[in-house]
């Protein structure tokens, strides 16, 4: 049923923990199941330069954390936003159809950690105004 990336990540999950006096923090969840996933960014010159992820949550989404992680560090503020579930999914070899709104949560952990830095910085980034965070589709399981 689970990739084996995803069950080597989950069992072996990168990038754990938090950063202090990170740039730009951001939490999500999903109200559903309970699941909250928070991610922290240090970003320099516009670059990704460390990331870290505590989620309290299922073995999906602690997997879907660690790629989005990997997929991000070192990597500019575009290419981090242009990051999806679904790249992350992809990334895993795929989740189950079901386990498929985990990943969202890592996509909204990025995103959410970037309106944060923007926000703490006043640097406006191009993509990020149309997300409203208070919405409910971030609450919402969405399944493919
Ligand atoms: S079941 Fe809630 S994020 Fe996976």
């Amino acid at each position: 049923m689970y990739s084996e990336k995803v069950m080597e990540h989950f069992m072996n999950p990168r990038n754990v923990g938090e950063i202090e006096a990170a740039d730009g923090v951001g939490e999500v969840g999903n109200a559903k199941c309970g699941d909250i996933m928070k991610m922290y960014l240090k970003i320099d010159n516009g670059v990704i330069e460390d990331v870290k992820f505590k989620t309290f949550g299922c073995g999906s989404a602690i997997a879907s954390s660690s790629m989005a992680t990997e997929l991000i560090k070192g990597k500019t503020i575009d290419e981090a936003l242009s990051v999806t579930n679904k790249s992350v999914a992809d990334a895993l070899d795929g989740l189950p159809p079901i386990k498929m709104h985990c990943s969202v949560l890592a996509e909204q952990a990025i995103k959410s950690a970037l309106v944060d830095y923007s926000k703490k910085n006043n640097v406006k980034i191009e993509g990020l105004e149309d997300i409203d965070f208070d919405d409910e589709h971030l609450h919402d399981i969405e399944e493919e």
